[in-house]
């Protein structure tokens, strides 16, 4: 049988390309969305070409009670889920003085909640299965204290990340389930100068998506609890 993964946010952006990724590895996808429904469709429909299981599903991972209904139907199909990658986690680049009361909740929600949400669901399963991976996507330097101008909800919703997958790891190994975090810089984007990264260029998805086949193989057992940044260098830091 097929390993189960399900990615958060996966319509578009990282999640998509994590999406198609494990596809290739053998797993069957559970496409992620709020409210990217055509985009969702698309990938779905590609992801099907090679694992006709695949299924999406729509939820508000803000809301427990629809985090709740959403793994309700995935193990309705699904026997079990080998892989949840938590994904979806908000940005907003705005002074702090002008950040509204909205936005900061949508940044601890959408970040934090959504995160514990989706794990605290399929905890019950993976300690049955003795066995599981959960995959956290923070930012660079979410492990510390860190400021970036104009990102501070961001980056401590980020943090809040952080010590939820230190918390996670330590509570869930001995049931055999691992917890780690990815950290990527700025995503494949064009909106920086080359010389504003290390290395001329901005994180590519590809990138992280080779950290994550290392970290849910057998070559990462003893790797739990870890934060791994993929950020070439780069150091968020206030101009
Ligand atoms: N992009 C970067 O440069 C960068 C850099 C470092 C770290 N990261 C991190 O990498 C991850 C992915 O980034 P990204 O830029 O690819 O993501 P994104 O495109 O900003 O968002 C991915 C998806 O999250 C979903 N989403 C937002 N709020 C939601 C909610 N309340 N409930 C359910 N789904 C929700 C949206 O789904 P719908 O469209 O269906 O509504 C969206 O398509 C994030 O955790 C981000 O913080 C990104």
């Amino acid at each position: 049988m097929k390993k189960v993964a399900v990615v958060t946010g996966s319509a578009k952006g990282l999640g998509r390309a994590i999406a198609r990724a494990l596809v290739d590895w053998g797993f069957t996808p559970v496409i992620h969305y709020r409210s990217s429904e055509k985009e969702a469709a698309e990938v779905l429909k590609q992801v099907q070409k090679k694992t006709p299981d695949a299924i999406a599903i729509s939820a508000d991972l803000r809301n427990e009670k629809e985090v709740g209904r959403m793994f309700d139907k995935i193990y309705k199909k699904f026997k079990k889920v080998d892989l949840l990658v938590n994904n979806v986690g908000n940005f907003v680049y705005r002074d702090f003085s002008e950040t509204t009361n909205s936005q900061f909740v949508d940044l601890l929600e959408s970040n934090i909640y959504s995160t514990l949400f989706c794990s605290r669901a399929l905890l019950p399963s993976m300690r049955r299965e003795k066995s599981g991976h959960i995959i956290n996507i923070g930012v660079v330097g979410a492990d510390h204290l860190n400021l970036l101008e104009k990102s501070a909800p961001y980056f401590f919703s980020k943090n809040g990340v952080w010590l939820l997958t230190k918390m996670m790891a330590n509570e869930e190994a001995k049931y055999g389930i691992h917890v780690n975090m990815i950290s990527p810089a700025s995503l494949e984007t064009d909106i920086f100068k080359k010389s504003d990264f290390p290395m001329g260029r901005s994180a590519k998805y590809q990138d992280v998506i080779r950290v994550l086949e290392f970290l849910i193989s057998d070559k990462a057992y003893y790797i739990n609890g870890a934060n791994i940044e993929v950020a070439g260098g780069f150091i968020p830091r206030i101009k």
